[in-house]
């Protein structure tokens, strides 16, 4: 039975009354408006772990159902029928396209692939061995030098051409911080291509012979970016939501976004995961890995497990687990030695006891950087890879908080225990 409100009385007896908005699914939230004013109090949830920081309208996941749906449509669904850029307009704008406003849709983005020449010039300052997202977040925060034509936020007449020219530009950023590290030309795009096919392209063509795109790579692509599009108020997402809501231009809140994704808790964990297996090394390994996982005292975890919402199994983990077995048996690689100790881990770790108790499944990034390999992407790349799925989601929140008529600054409090008030003590009395 659900409440339409909670009284909290404080230790003077006097009440509060704080309203519970419900929404469309999942659990009531307490409004909590009021408290400081009325009780004097904050209130205190280090990570956000029961704070509901927005209204929003785009994702809804059931952690322990296991349940992802995009504008109200499972991830399943959209994994078996639909394709990435059908998907992007989804959740900009709230409803699956005709196919009119899907080939506009498209069109557009396929018509704004081109970086100014001004940015690529930039790739030339990186030394070789730069994280390509260190270059990702530098290059796409840089589009605020470039693009002044949509600086003012307030102005919704703007908001789709930064939309279009961010979710076009972003794999030719990856592609061509790829091509930095490879020690090869930047490789233009191509407006006869789709959003994947051109990924591979810029990234794999080489001046030295024509190149010949994998339609299999393309496919596997389109479903990663697809699971990756959106997931709710995760780090990066509220980080965008947060950087936006001063008012600050959208390319800076996409890039402080990127930022927030790096982490290695965050999307930097497909990337941790390939790593983690290569040290692993062999199946025979595995004990002593998760031994060390479990072990207070040592600060390794298993990389692609765990979650803050998923107390069952990450949907998207399920799907991309199918599909490793699908690309690479369709690309014919039966040398897939990372993928049999991921599936031995997987197996391990699902049935130690201390996994089963503190529900630690696979997540989205367990598996995904075993097809990127696949792919011939390198490790570097998988976290730029997550990021070019995720800026459709994070631009999706931007223009859902911006245009909300309530949106203030995002300004959270805290419990303060430092020093008390003391006085300045000069230098020749210290
Ligand atoms: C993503 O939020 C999102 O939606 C994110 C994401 C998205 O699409 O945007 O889904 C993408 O970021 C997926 C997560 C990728 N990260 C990893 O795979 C890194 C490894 N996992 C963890 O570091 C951890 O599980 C988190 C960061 C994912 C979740 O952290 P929480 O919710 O803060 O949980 P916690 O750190 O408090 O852990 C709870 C307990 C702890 O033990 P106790 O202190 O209770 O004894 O579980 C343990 C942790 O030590 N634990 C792990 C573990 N993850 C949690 N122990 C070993 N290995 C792990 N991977």
């Amino acid at each position: 039975m659900s409440k339409d409100a909670y009284t909290l009385t404080g230790p003077d007896g006097k009440s509060t009354t704080l309203p519970v908005h419900k929404g469309t699914l999942g659990p009531d939230v307490i409004d909590i408006g009021k408290l400081y004013k009325e009780q004097g109090v904050f209130t205190f949830d280090p990570g956000y772990v029961a704070t509901g920081s927005c209204k929003s309208d785009i994702t809804f996941i059931d952690g322990d159902e296991g349940v992802l749906l995009y504008r109200g449509i499972p991830i399943e669904q959209l994994a078996q029928n639909s394709n990435f850029i059908e998907v992007a307009y989804l959740l900009l704008y709230g409803e699956l396209p005709n196919k009119p406003q899907l080939d506009a849709f498209d069109t557009s983005i396929r018509t704004h692939t081109m970086l100014n020449e001004g940015m690529l010039r930039f790739f030339n300052g990186f030394r070789y061995d730069a994280h390509p997202m260190a270059m990702l977040s530098a290059v796409v925060g840089s589009m605020s030098a470039y693009y002044h034509d949509t600086m003012d936020v307030n102005d919704p007449g703007t908001h789709d051409i930064f939309t279009h020219r961010i979710l076009a530009k972003l794999p030719t950023i990856a592609a061509a911080a790829h091509k930095l590290t490879a020690g090869q030309p930047f490789v233009y795009p191509r407006n006869d291509l789709n959003y994947t096919e051109n990924l591979l392209h810029m990234f794999f063509a080489v001046p030295a012979e024509t190149y010949q795109i994998n339609k299999i790579a393309a496919q596997a692509l389109d479903l990663l970016f697809i699971l990756h599009a959106d997931h709710e108020q995760n780090c990066s997402t509220s980080t965008v939501r947060m950087a936006g809501s001063s008012g600050a231009n959208p390319y800076s809140a996409i890039a402080a976004g990127i930022a927030a994704l790096w982490g290695p808790a965050h999307g930097g964990a497909n990337e941790a995961v390939l790593r983690m297996l290569e040290e692993i090394g062999d199946a025979r390994n595995i004990p002593k890995f998760v031994a060390r996982a479990k072990d207070k005292s040592d600060s390794f975890r298993l990389m692609g497990f765990g979650h803050r919402v998923y107390k069952n199994f990450d949907p998207r983990a399920t799907i991309i687990r199918e599909m490793c077995h699908k690309v690479l048996a369709q690309m014919g690689r039966t040398d897939t030695p990372m993928f049999d100790l991921a599936l031995a881990l997987e197996e391990i770790a699902l049935k130690d006891e201390y996994f089963i108790e503190k529900n630690l499944y696979p997540n989205v990034d367990f598996y995904s950087g075993i097809i990127y390999k696949a792919l011939g992407i390198p490790t570097s790349m998988f976290t730029v890879m997550f990021a070019i799925g995720r800026t459709v989601g994070w631009v999706a929140h931007w223009r859902e908080m911006i245009t909300d008529p309530a949106l203030r600054i995002s300004r959270p409090r805290q419990l303060y225990t430092g020093p008390v008030q003391r006085n300045y003590v000069h230098l020749n009395k210290r």
